[in-house]
């Protein structure tokens, strides 16, 4: 029998009720009768179980920043499209010795992992086993699959932790937009893994523009050029599995490749540096908490490298201007090229001053108004885990994420409409496009929207022929 603790109005509502179902205790009529309290939900079974969809490189780290936190986090479950990847990720998480890509490990995380082999689900319907064994879900799989892991998510009354991008088409963006208005009306924390939210020089830097140090800002300029990521090339795979893919297995292992699972680089990596770029333009908006994205955008971008039979159809380059309500412009690049001018950054020009880099502030005259040091910065990344878990443990509703998220996702499918397409993109007629990037069925044997010709290439978009809307 689970131990419960007392509301303020003397009504006993376990902490586990809470984190169940926000939406059961706090969504309905009864919140106005008995107002929750932080501390309404200490000293009980205070397990919040959490279940991972998504089982690869970033839901391994999500999962092991969930459980670092102080809370009582427990992972009860997994899901992922193949079972070596779980089974990777599962051995990862229980090995004392292993640290994520950003060099975090875990403490004692075998006591704090209890998934025993039948809450392990693998294959397209996965999540739909997952959901329902948990309070927290965190969904990390390719970002094609978030609309509908989203909409599950919160349909069955969860608290969220999704990574970034949310979509890779307006549908989906449409979907998360809905979906986030009902997780509001349930009172359900959705954090989104767009983590320069949580990491402190940002929030510093930021907070100093919108209370106007350099101004009204008038151009920002931001930046992903790097040297590329993986390939999961179809020869390797096929020699590990012993056989042939399908074209599904396949485009499944080496998503990156493909529009409708990743929404090319420009959505899945630069999608970052744009969400800043929105954050900073909200200094020009009256209204606090409103979402603000470019009006327009008009760009270009190609295929210089990304040639071979696994580079599927996206590009490596992309360079765009995107132009908000009040004129302004936001110039943004982004390339996946070796051997090139590597920056990973952003940059604000005010009416009073300069924002050159995160963290730095200038004045008209170029002296320095504020610099950010950053010795002793937590990672971001676990911030994200630390403060949703608090809020839930508390029973406190603080984060709605997700529309922020659908908005930084949505500039990003903008830039990209108009680098494929090579014409100006109005934004009213991106977020509005009813062009679906989702296969009609999702199945192993499925062909996924975009097949390769009879010598294994697809067709790449090209400016001036490619239709996006
Ligand atoms: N915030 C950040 O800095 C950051 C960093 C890395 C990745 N990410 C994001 O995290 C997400 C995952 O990226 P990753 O690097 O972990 O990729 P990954 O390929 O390592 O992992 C994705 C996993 O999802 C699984 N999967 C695919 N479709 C699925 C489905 N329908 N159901 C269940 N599992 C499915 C795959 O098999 C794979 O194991 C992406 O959206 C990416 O943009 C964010």
């Amino acid at each position: 029998m689970e131990p419960k603790t007392n509301t303020d109005s003397g009504h006993a509502v376990s902490r586990r009720d809470f984190v169940k179902g926000t939406a059961a205790v706090v969504g309905s009529l009864m919140a106005s009768q008995f107002p929750l309290t932080a501390s309404a939900y200490y000293g009980v079974d205070d397990t919040i179980k959490v279940g991972l969809i998504g089982c690869g490189g970033r839901g391994t780290g999500a999962a092991l920043q969930a459980l670092s936190t102080t809370q009582n986090v427990q992972l009860v479950a997994m899901a992922d499209a193949f079972r070596d990847r779980l089974d990777e990720s599962y051995d990862n998480l229980t090995n004392p010795e292993f640290e994520d890509w950003s060099g975090q490990t875990v403490e004692n995380s075998q006591e704090r992992i209890d998934v025993p082999e039948e809450h392990k689900f693998v294959g397209f319907d996965a999540y739909k086993e997952v959901i329902p064994l948990v309070d927290v879900v965190i969904l990390t799989t390719p970002p094609g699959f978030r609309p509908i892991h989203f909409e599950a998510a919160i349909a069955a009354d969860k608290q969220v932790f999704m990574e970034k991008p949310v979509a890779t088409d307006a549908p989906g963006i449409r979907k998360i937009l809905e979906v986030a208005e009902i997780a509001k009306q349930k009172k359900l924390n959705v954090v989104v893994g767009l983590q320069r939210h949580y990491q402190t020089v940002y929030r510093e830097w930021i907070q100093r523009i919108h209370d106007g140090a350099i101004g009204e800002i008038v151009l920002g300029r931001v930046y992903w050029n790097s040297e590329g990521v993986w390939v999961r090339d179809r020869a390797s795979l096929e020699e590990k599995a012993g056989r042939k893919l399908t074209e599904m297995e396949y485009q499944m292992r080496n998503w990156y490749y493909f529009n409708w699972l990743c929404g090319d680089h420009i959505v899945e990596q630069h999608i970052h540096n744009l969400d800043v770029a929105n954050w900073v333009k909200q200094a020009n908006v009256a209204e606090p908490g409103t979402e603000v994205h470019p009006v327009r955008a008009q760009g270009q971008g190609g295929r210089q490298v990304r040639k071979g039979i696994d580079h599927g159809e996206i590009y490596d380059h992309h360079f765009v201007e995107y132009e908000y309500a009040d004129g302004s412009r936001v110039l943004s690049q982004c390339r996946h090229i070796e051997g090139c001018m590597n920056r990973v950054s952003e940059g604000f020009h005010g009416t009073k001053g300069t924002a050159p880099k995160p963290g730095e502030l200038y004045d008209a005259s170029g002296h320095s108004i504020f610099k950010y040091r950053d010795k002793d910065d937590p990672n971001p990344y676990q911030v994200e885990h630390d403060e949703l878990f608090a809020a839930i443990a508390a029973g406190e509703y603080k984060y709605a994420n997700a529309q922020r998220g659908a908005f930084a996702t949505m500039t990003a499918i903008l830039g990209r409409m108009a680098t494929y397409s090579g014409k100006v993109v109005e934004w009213e007629e991106a977020f509005h496009s009813n062009l679906s990037l989702a296969p009609e069925r999702y199945a192993w044997d499925a062909d996924p929207p975009v097949m390769p010709d009879e010598h294994g290439y697809y067709p790449a978009p090209m400016p001036g022929v490619t239709q996006v809307i």
